[in-house]
């Protein structure tokens, strides 16, 4: 009996394995992810130098964010990208049933003063690859640190965009949420 049971663990395993996300799927999606990361940040700061209280990069989240997202999803053929979170500002980016213990354990992690790693989750159709975004950068905490201390008008001209922002209040170096690229089996 135990022989059997090791027996099919052991072909179990080999079942996963087999199946496992090849080096170049995820080589694929961790270049679109950066891309993506690469496309939203330069433009942000772009935004924020020509207008340092926030107000443009504030509209240009609101405008372009989600646009940028599919644009270039949309340049690698088999990736989808999306913005999750559990604090989430637009509600599109709102994490799902398989994003949310993801997102819990990198907030964990952040809250350890630790550095969340790059994860992959493997669901019956899908491939998902979770890119942590940690607060990082202390610019990160104009549109989402304590919202005592953010710009007044800027909180108004946020709250007026998304009047169920959730995503204030963040903590310097905490997990804010995730890139995931999801690539169909
Ligand atoms: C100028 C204000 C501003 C700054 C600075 C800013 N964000 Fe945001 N952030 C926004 C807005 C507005 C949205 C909603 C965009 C949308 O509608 O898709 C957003 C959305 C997000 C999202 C998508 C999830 C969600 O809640 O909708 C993440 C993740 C995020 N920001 C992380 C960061 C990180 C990390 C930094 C620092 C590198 C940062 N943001 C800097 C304003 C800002």
């Amino acid at each position: 009996m135990k022989k059997l049971i090791i027996l099919f663990v052991l072909s179990a395993s080999f079942i996963t394995s087999s199946n496992a996300i090849d080096n170049a799927q995820k080589a694929k999606a961790l270049k679109a992810i950066k891309h993506l990361e690469n496309a939203w940040y330069s433009k942000l700061t772009e935004k924020l130098k020509e207008d340092s209280k926030g107000f443009s990069a504030v509209d240009f989240c609101h405008k372009r964010a989600d646009k940028i997202t599919s644009q270039v999803s949309d340049m690698y053929k088999g990736v989808t990208l999306k913005r999750v979170a559990v604090r989430y500002r637009n509600e599109k980016n709102r994490a799902t049933k398989i994003d949310l213990p993801v997102l819990k354990e990198f907030y964990k992690i952040s809250k350890k003063r630790q550095t969340p790693a790059i994860k992959v989750v493997e669901t019956k159709k899908t491939y998902r690859i979770y890119k942590p975004l940690v607060i990082r950068k202390p610019i990160c905490l104009k549109c989402h640190g304590n919202e005592k201390r953010m710009r007044k008008k800027l909180v108004a001209s946020i709250d007026e965009k998304y009047p169920k922002d959730k995503a204030k209040n963040f903590k310097y170096r905490q997990s804010r949420g995730a890139i995931v690229a999801i690539i169909k089996k």
